[in-house]
């Protein structure tokens, strides 16, 4: 029987998504040719997509237990739990692209960082910060950069996956910003300039986060775009629109000084950000 979890020699973990891959296995009946550079480079990006997806899981999976701790009110709960299960398939989903594009479904882990827990805070504090940094910024981004890899893909078998997986990215970013909303009106004002200060590192960390992942390629080879592979360069304005234009916005609305942290972020960052 083919192990679907193991360690590799030097203790690091290896994630081997080949029997879900089968279980779940999707067929790519309008893929066009692909030179073996292209395919290459698909199954590099769909395989980094699953990494990704699978390290979601793991974070929202320490949130559950985060709320737990805040005695957040049941109701609020019930998608979060909901949220680990969707990133879990989506990493699946990921892996039978790869293997659907002739990869192999396993990759190492990279280290990954623990969610912090902000014991120098409240609990409530605390996990309001990485909610605020996983659901209302990281899922927000997620959601506007893969529709815009989605409508690259409209229509084709390809396009179908990224839809399945963007439904579920808007429902986790919904589900950031109702927390955020619900908790906003319980704060006082010393635990708004907090979170506001807060602000700041967050928004580095996406900056520092997600800009290395979208390269500046130039012009994508047409085929190795109809595979899933984008330019950065256009996902990237996406992703400093959505900061700018939704997430600055929505975090002011909830009583944070959300612009101010945009603007010292951005300094912090400021050789990231040059193209
Ligand atoms: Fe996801
Ligand atoms: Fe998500």
């Amino acid at each position: 029987m083919r192990k679907n979890f193991h360690q590799d020699h030097d203790g690091g973990a290896v994630l081997d998504l080949r029997c879900a891959a089968a279980r779940r296995a999707i067929h790519l009946p309008d893929l066009p040719e692909l030179s073996p550079e292209a395919r290459q480079m698909a199954i590099r990006t769909w395989r980094g997509r699953m990494i990704n997806e699978h390290i979601s899981a793991q974070v929202w999976s320490a949130l559950v237990g985060q709320l737990l701790r805040a005695a957040i009110p049941p109701e609020l709960l019930a998608g979060v739990a909901e949220a680990v299960s969707d990133e879990l398939r989506h990493a699946e989903l990921c892996a039978a692209v790869v293997e659907a594009l002739g990869g192999t479904a396993v990759a190492r882990l990279p280290p990954i960082e623990d969610v912090p827990d902000h014991s120098d805070v409240g609990a409530l504090e605390g996990v309001l910060r990485n909610v605020i940094s996983v659901g209302c910024m990281s899922e927000t981004v997620a959601v506007a950069v893969i529709r815009t890899e989605q409508a690259e893909l409209d229509g084709t078998a390809l396009g179908e996956v990224l839809s399945s997986i963007l439904a579920d990215e808007v429902s986790h970013a919904r589900l950031g910003w109702k927390l955020l909303g619900a908790c906003a009106p319980l704060l006082d004002a010393g635990t708004k300039q907090r979170l506001s200060a807060y602000l700041v590192d967050a928004l580095a960390h996406q900056i520092e986060h997600e800009v290395p992942m979208l390269p500046i390629l130039g012009a994508v080879d047409p085929n190795a775009a109809a595979a899933g592979v984008c330019d950065g360069g256009f996902a990237r304005s996406v992703f400093l629109d959505t900061i700018e234009q939704v997430i600055v916005p929505g975090l002011e609305r909830a009583g944070l000084s959300a612009s101010e942290a945009w603007a010292r972020a951005q300094a912090r960052t400021a050789s990231l950000l040059v193209a």
